[in-house]
């Protein structure tokens, strides 16, 4: 089954849903152009998403996705934060920070009660979950909107995991895919496989339709992805030179440069591997440090160097989330790069 025949869109693509880096913008021209456009809520207030969703509302009568991620908060730890920071003193020495004063960091927070109250007003299309799923109330509370639910799988395992546990359709999420993996049933990043090596498994390990996502820049790729099996494709990083996308200046540089032909999975930014550019914080202190504190913890200590680096133009300690294909990424509204991927489907 195609994700036409599952959601209702005119064409087989997904906007990926990139917290931090979009809103409601994107999600309309993509919904508006046939695709499926997503809302990502991780960053967002419980106000701020109520906001979002009346402005997808006002600008689409056609199917979209919310996203949430699902992880449990973890306990802060001070030692691990005391460790984490020293570790990063020559940094805050240089730009002249004062330690004392770093505030928390931009939170991530897991899909809520009170997310779920939200939903119950707009019911949207799809929902999917980054991380897994939420528990088997919350699972409940977003089924009961007539939601269809989709989540990212990195592995086999976890494929037949949220199809055991409820998941409408998976998001076979390879390893050159930009931003978080979905990894949620191990920490272990030597399980992580391109898309290629993942969907095709997936897809016979599992009863459910498979979305493909990582490293589709192009029209070829999708076909590609849809003779492989896929019932659709989920792209992110071809998005985030669009106008409607919210790519920060420097972003966009490291996108359009040479640079974003070196990415790596790297923990420093938030704590969870995730993939991006390489820039001076991955090289010196990843892309995998045994000291960042957990899911999303990390991000308060680096926030301050990320605001002081950004002001002086550089993205030395900025997520420049990307995945291993920026070639598909194009300055034109994301209306046209989305007829472009679709090609002649
Ligand atoms: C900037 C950025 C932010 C992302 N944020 C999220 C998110 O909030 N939720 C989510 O489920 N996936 C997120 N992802 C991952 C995408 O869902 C998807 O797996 C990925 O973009 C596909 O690979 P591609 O970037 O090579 O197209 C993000 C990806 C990027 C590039």
């Amino acid at each position: 089954m195609l994700l036409q025949q599952i959601v209702g869109t005119s064409l087989p693509i997904i906007q990926a849903p990139m917290a931090g880096w979009q809103g409601s913008e994107l999600a309309v021209a993509v919904s508006n152009a046939g695709g499926l456009g997503s809302l990502p809520c991780a960053m967002l207030t419980v106000e701020a998403m109520r906001g979002e969703l009346a402005a997808i509302r006002a600008g689409t009568r056609l199917p979209y996705n919310v996203n949430f991620f699902c992880h449990s908060p973890p306990a802060p730890d001070a030692d691990r934060e005391t460790r984490w920071r020293a570790s990063l003193l020559p940094y805050y020495e240089e730009f002249g920070i004062d330690t004392a004063a770093i505030a928390p960091g931009a939170a991530r927070s897991p899909f809520s009660p009170e997310a779920a109250d939200v939903l119950d007003e707009f019911k949207p299309a799809v929902v999917s979950f980054h991380f897994g799923l939420p528990s088997a109330a919350l699972m409940a509370r977003a089924r009961a909107t007539g939601a269809r639910i989709f989540s990212s799988a990195t592995t086999v395992d976890e494929a037949l995991w949220l199809e055991a546990h409820g998941a409408d359709a998976i998001i076979a999420q390879g390893s050159g895919a930009g931003g978080h993996r979905g990894i949620f049933l191990s920490n272990d990043v030597t399980t992580q496989m391109g898309t290629f090596a993942l969907l095709p498994q997936i897809v016979r390990a599992v009863a459910v339709p498979v979305i493909a996502a990582g490293g589709i820049a192009d029209a070829q790729g999708v076909a590609a992805a849809l003779a492989l099996g896929a019932a659709g494709v989920q792209i992110g990083t071809a998005y985030l030179l669009c106008p409607e996308a919210k790519t920060s200046a420097v972003h966009r540089a490291a996108l359009r440069s040479d640079s974003a032909r070196h990415t790596a999975i790297t923990n420093v930014f938030t704590g969870r591997p995730a993939r991006g550019i390489v820039n001076r914080i991955i090289r010196e202190r990843g892309p995998l440090s045994a000291l960042a504190p957990e899911f999303p913890l990390a991000a308060s200590a680096i926030a301050p160097l990320r605001a002081k680096a950004e002001a002086r133009g550089s993205g030395d300690f900025s997520p420049l989330w990307c995945g291993q294909n920026a070639s598909g990424c194009r300055e034109v509204p994301a209306a046209e790069l989305t007829r472009d991927l679709a090609g002649s489907l």
